[in-house]
């Protein structure tokens, strides 16, 4: 958190009681250590989905669910549907106890493996697309996930500025320097590439926010 937890804190009441269960895997996440979106991150998801009316939502990164939940609650009410990606069987498998108790489990389709192999094997385009898996491979997602998102569709990629430490001139460990070198490559190719409308907002561990507006022929990682 690059900002005062007072903050953080008093935003996040703002927010209202979350139902038990957001409640019961933000808990859960905190004692085992799974990184999972903030409140903050989850309510905006769930915001854009519904004020942009998305209908597919892919995310890759889905852990035990928690963003997924927000996603999807969205999805809902707009009548969509959201596909996630996680390589880890059993967070997987936990997600979709969670997804069953929330009434979810037709709402949600949960793919395992690889999101680097499973996206070259992907048809379909999508409407919305949340990045929030290794932060090392980031580039390789967009460059995959590019063609997939349909003109017009959003694109929101939680973690790019990682505890601050993508702002130039920060101290961190040297055993961050790739990670937080391919963050700011990802950053400096989504920000400057002509086929997408892109804001950085410096809350939660920084998201960007993204539009696709579908230019022709515009290549991104070599794809047209
Ligand atoms: C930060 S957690 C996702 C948190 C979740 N989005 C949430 O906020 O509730 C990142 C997840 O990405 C998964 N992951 C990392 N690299 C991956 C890859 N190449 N393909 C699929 N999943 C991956 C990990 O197993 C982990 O569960």
């Amino acid at each position: 958190m690059f900002y005062p937890f007072e903050m953080e804190h008093y935003l996040e009441k703002l927010l209202g009681e979350r139902d038990p269960l957001l409640r019961e895997m933000e808990e859960q996440a905190l004692k085992e250590t799974i990184p999972v979106v903030t409140p903050m991150v989850g309510n905006f998801l769930n915001l854009l989905v519904k004020m942009s009316k998305s209908q597919a939502i892919l995310e890759i990164g889905t852990a035990i669910g928690y963003s997924t939940i927000w996603l999807a609650r969205a999805a809902e009410e707009s009548g969509g549907h959201v596909t996630t990606i996680d390589m880890n069987k059993d967070r997987l498998a936990r997600a979709q106890e969670y997804f069953k108790r929330a009434g979810l489990q037709d709402r949600v389709t949960s793919l395992e493996g690889d999101a680097c192999k499973i996206l070259t094997k992907v048809d379909s385009t999508f409407d919305f697309v949340f990045i929030d898996a290794a932060k090392g491979e980031y580039l390789d997602y967009l460059y995959l996930v590019y063609p997939l998102i349909a003109p017009g569709g959003i694109l929101v990629v939680d973690n790019v500025l990682f505890r601050g430490w993508v702002v130039p001139e920060s101290q961190f460990a040297p055993k961050y320097d790739r990670m937080v070198g391919g963050l700011r490559q990802f950053l400096q190719e989504l920000c400057q590439n002509p086929d997408f409308s892109t804001t950085v907002l410096p809350f939660g561990d920084g998201v960007s926010v993204s539009q696709r507006l579908g230019n022709e022929g515009f290549r991104c990682g070599g794809v047209e």
